[in-house]
C-alpha cells in the first residue's frame, strides 16, 4: 500500500426534500449567487423555481446563467467569469450535473486569476483560490459534486482537459435522489457507466495489498450493477435512484484511491472522443473501456482473474485464467448493452478518420495511464479494438 493524504471536506445533504435547505446553505458563504444551470430540465421540472424563492427568502441577491452544454464550453465559462467579476459575486450556486458544477469550479477559479482561466487546464498554473461553491446535484454521474477535478472543452481546436486541486470542492452538494426521477433512461445509463469508469480507473493498480479499498469498490460496482436496471425499469424507485446517488459520490471522491496508483486512461482517451464528437461521456466510456481492458488484461492477468470473479460472478472453474478474464469482460460488455450503452465506436458511428488525432492530442504530454503506459499506437489500436 502506498502513503497517502485524503482530505474531502464537501458537506453532503442526502435525502428527500433536502433541496429545501439551498437558501440556508447558501447563505453561509455569501449574499451575492451566481446560479448556473443547463438547458431546459431545471426549470421544466419545477426544481428552478424551488430554488429561487429559497434564495430570495434568506434575502440572497441573484444573478443567472444558463444554458452548460454536456460537455461545457470555455467560452460560457469566460462568461460566467466576467459577471462574477463585475457584480462582485460572493458564491457560485450549480444546479445540474458534471456539466454545470465543473463549468461553475471553473468560473470560481477564473475569477480569483488575473490571467487566462484556460492556462490552469494546460498545466501554466495551479488554483490556490476560488470562489466558494455549492451544488444541487440532479444526475449521478460525473461525480464532480464532491471531486478536486473539472473538465471543459475550448472550442478552439476542441480540447477537452482538466485541471484539479482540494480547493476548487464544492463546499456542499444537496443530493435529493427524487431530482432524478425526471432522468431519460439513456442519461440514467450513461450515469451508471461513468460511476463505474470512476471505480475502475481506481481499481485497475499494480499496487499490492490494498485489499479495503478494492473490497469498497468492488461493493461500489456491485450496487451500480444492482440498481441500476431498477431504476430503468422503475424511475422513481427512490431506493435505487438513491443507491446510484451515494455511489456516484463515492466513486469519485477519493476514497478508493487510499494507498493506490490509479489509472486515468480510459478517461483520457474518452475526453478525445466526447470533445471532438461530442459523445455523452459515459456513453464513451462503456466503448473505450472494454476496448482498453482487451488490449492491457495480460499486463496484469491476475488482477482482471480477481475483477471477473468477484464483480461478475465468474466460475473459477473455467479452463484457465484468460478464459476467465475474457469472460468477466464480456458480462461487462452485455451488462452495458443491458441498459441500452453502445460498446463500438460504429453505433456511435464514429469512424476511424480521426484516430490518430485523437491519439496525438492523448499523448501530447507524454505516454496515457499507469497501469500500463499507454503510446500513441496503443491508442491507436485501442480505438481499433473499439471500433
Ligand atoms: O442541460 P439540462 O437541460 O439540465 O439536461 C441535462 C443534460 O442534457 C440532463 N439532466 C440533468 N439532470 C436532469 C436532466 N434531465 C432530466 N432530469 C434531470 N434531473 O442530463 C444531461 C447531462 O447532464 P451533464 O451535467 O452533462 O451530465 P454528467 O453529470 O454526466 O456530466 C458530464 C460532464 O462531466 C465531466 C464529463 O467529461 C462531462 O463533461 N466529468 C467531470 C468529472 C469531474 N469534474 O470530476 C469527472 C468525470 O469523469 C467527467 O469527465
Ligand atoms: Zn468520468
Amino acid at each position: 500500500m502506498l502513503n497517502f493524504n485524503f482530505q474531502n471536506t464537501t458537506e453532503i445533504i442526502f435525502g428527500k426534500g433536502v433541496e429545501t435547505q439551498v437558501g440556508k446553505k447558501a447563505a453561509e458563504y455569501g449574499k451575492k449567487v451566481l446560479l448556473h444551470y443547463g438547458g431546459t430540465s431545471l426549470k421544466k421540472f419545477g426544481l428552478y423555481d424551488k430554488i429561487i424563492k429559497n434564495l430570495k427568502d434568506e434575502g440572497i441577491e441573484i444573478f443567472e446563467l444558463g444554458g452548460v452544454l454536456p460537455n461545457p464550453r470555455l467560452s460560457l465559462v469566460k462568461e460566467g467569469i466576467k459577471i462574477c467579476k463585475d457584480n462582485d459575486i460572493d458564491f457560485i450556486l450549480a444546479v445540474g450535473g458534471g456539466s454545470a458544477i465543473d463549468s461553475a469550479k471553473a468560473i470560481g477559479a477564473g475569477v480569483k486569476y488575473d490571467g487566462d482561466v484556460w492556462d490552469f487546464f494546460e498545466g501554466k498554473v495551479t488554483v490556490s483560490e476560488t470562489l466558494p461553491l455549492g451544488v444541487v446535484l440532479t444526475i449521478p454521474a460525473a461525480g464532480s459534486e464532491a471531486s478536486s477535478g473539472t473538465v471543459i472543452t475550448n472550442e478552439e481546436g476542441w480540447y477537452k482537459k482538466s485541471f484539479g486541486g482540494n480547493v476548487i470542492r464544492p463546499k456542499f452538494a444537496i443530493m435529493n435522489p427524487e431530482l432524478t426521477y425526471t432522468l431519460p433512461g439513456y442519461q440514467t445509463g450513461a450515469g451508471a457507466v461513468d460511476i463505474m469508469a470512476h471505480v475502475l480507473e481506481r481499481y485497475f493498480t499494480n499496487e499490492k495489498h490494498v485489499e479495503l479499498t478494492d473490497r469498497l469498490s468492488e461493493a461500489v460496482l456491485k450496487t451500480v450493477i444492482l440498481n441500476t436496471p431498477k431504476a430503468l425499469d422503475f424511475p422513481e424507485d427512490y431506493n435505487a435512484r438513491a443507491e446510484i446517488m451515494i455511489s456516484s459520490t463515492i466513486a469519485h471522491n477519493n476514497l478508493l484511491d487510499m494507498g493506490r496508483e490509479s489509472d486515468w486512461a480510459s478517461h483520457g482517451i474518452e475526453h478525445e472522443l466526447s470533445g471532438i464528437y461530442d459523445i455523452t461521456h459515459g456513453a464513451g466510456l462503456a466503448i473505450i473501456l472494454p476496448a482498453w481492458m482487451k488490449y492491457v488484461y495480460r499486463s496484469n492477468i491476475d488482477r482482471f482473474v480477481q475483477f471477473a470473479i468477484r464483480v461478475w460472478n465468474v466460475d473459477m472453474n473455467f479452463n484457465d485464467p484468460e478464459a476467465v478474464v475474457l469472460e468477466g469482460i464480456k458480462r461487462m460488455e452485455e451488462f452495458f448493452t443491458s441498459i441500452d450503452m453502445p460498446t463500438r465506436l460504429s453505433q456511435a458511428e464514429i469512424d476511424s478518420e480521426k484516430f490518430e488525432e485523437m491519439a496525438a492530442k492523448a499523448t501530447e504530454h507524454g505516454t496515457l495511464g499507469n497501469f500500463v503506459k499507454l503510446t500513441k499506437e496503443d491508442i491507436v489500436n485501442i480505438y481499433r479494438l473499439a471500433e
